[in-house]
């Protein structure tokens, strides 16, 4: 199965017999990228603490980056003269920017919301701006990321029906301005966010309606509120049996590994979380064991690496070539020294990008289903 843009080839290369699993392949401008796959997330380009050559060398092909931050510095008018933010950070890999309204409507309590955009004030100075989906479209161009994601009308999972319904014909409204701002269709990708909150009838209108505009890519937003997991599954599971097979699935703000193992089982391609690099830099370590916390004075002593598994730098021993990190180690320095932060973020991006690949070759080989119960036995269980 396959489907063609001029700036992407998307194929899938196996599907799981029993579940909703897909293995598959996007061929951007910057090179392929095998998914099911997580995207680090550099906000203000370049992920917090680790420089994007470990990134590459970490085996990521696709980084996220946000356009209301890009926005703000170092500007339209510098990243024009730079030539974008692949020159800026100087990433060879693929881009994807997120659109900026879902970053000032959860980071700035006082961003309001029309039919022309978003409104905010400025952190800066604290005058008003408006972004709205021409000047969102315009700065991604600017950008020049390989997957662009359409302005939408973000509102918190529970809110009631009346507004949700305003959102989600809102946000198809504006991906209707977004698709006749996009100037460079050769060379960007520009994917649509499927809104409708907890709301299966909302979720089938926008997916139908979503649809009709053919970007080369699907994103399905509003999901990541702290809504009941069973509701948060169902909506997926409802959007996914919907879209078209031939088509990129992007599942956003969601990085947990419990819900990412369950979201390709449902069908979902592609997934992006501040979560694994923020929890990093309070202590948090992501093992196939569980997730450790490292201000446990258990681990002032312990002599082992964070995971025996993980193929990270820190958790390979000296003699092998990594640089055998113990858990001792990282526990003398979480929360008080940067390198402490910068070798977890390491270890927990690795984590991500490793988690994803074994779901992959697990596909591949048509066993994914024993891979996500053992994935679940270990997790909960596991010898921590
Ligand atoms: N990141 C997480 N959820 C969303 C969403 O619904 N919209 C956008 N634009 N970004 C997100
Ligand atoms: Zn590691």
């Amino acid at each position: 199965m396959c489907s063609s843009y001029p700036a992407l080839n998307y194929k899938i290369i196996a599907k799981c017999s029993t579940t909703r699993a897909r293995a598959s392949v996007l061929e951007l401008p910057h090179g392929p990228v095998e998914a099911p796959v997580f995207m680090p997330v550099g906000t203000q380009a370049s992920l917090k603490g680790v420089l994007p050559d470990q990134l590459d060398r970490m085996g990521c092909q696709i980084m996220l980056n946000n356009t209301y931050h890009l926005g703000l510095k170092p500007g339209k008018e510098i990243l024009d003269t730079i030539g974008g933010a692949h020159k800026l950070q100087s990433w060879k890999r693929n881009l994807l920017t997120d659109s900026g309204g879902f970053q000032m409507v959860s980071l700035l309590k006082l961003a309001t919301i029309t039919e022309e955009g978003v409104t905010f004030l400025s952190p800066r100075d604290g005058t008003p701006m408006l972004l709205t989906p021409e000047h969102s479209i315009e700065l991604q161009n600017t950008i020049g990321s390989d997957i662009m994601m359409q302005l939408d009308d973000v509102v918190h999972t529970l809110t009631e029906d009346v507004r949700m319904e305003e959102a989600m014909y809102r946000s198809i409204r504006w991906l209707d301005r977004c698709l006749k701002a996009h100037k460079n269709t050769e060379t960007q990708n520009l994917f649509c966010i499927i809104q409708g909150g907890l709301n299966k009838r909302l979720r089938e209108i926008c997916c139908k309606e979503m649809m009709k505009r053919d970007t080369p890519g699907i994103a399905i937003g509003g999901l990541s509120g702290g809504e009941e997991k069973r509701s948060f599954c169902e909506i997926v599971h409802t959007c996914t049996g919907i879209l078209p097979e031939s088509k990129p699935r992007y599942l956003m703000g969601v990085g947990y590994a419990e819900d990412l193992v369950v979201c390709v089982a449902l069908g979902m391609d592609m997934f992006d979380c501040v979560y694994p690099t923020r929890t990093a830099r309070f202590g948090n370590a992501l093992t196939r064991n569980g997730i450790l916390n490292l201000r446990n004075r258990r681990f002032k002593t312990d002599s082992s690496p964070l995971d025996t598994e993980c193929q990270c730098p820190c958790c390979i021993p000296k003699e092998k070539g990594g640089w055998g990190i113990t858990r001792a180690f990282l526990s003398s320095l979480v929360s008080k020294e940067t390198v402490g932060a910068h070798l977890m973020t390491i270890h927990n991006t690795q984590f991500q990008l490793q988690l994803m690949n074994d779901m992959r070759t697990s596909i591949i080989k048509d066993c994914f289903p024993q891979f996500v119960k053992d994935f679940f036995i270990k997790w909960h269980k596991g010898d921590r």
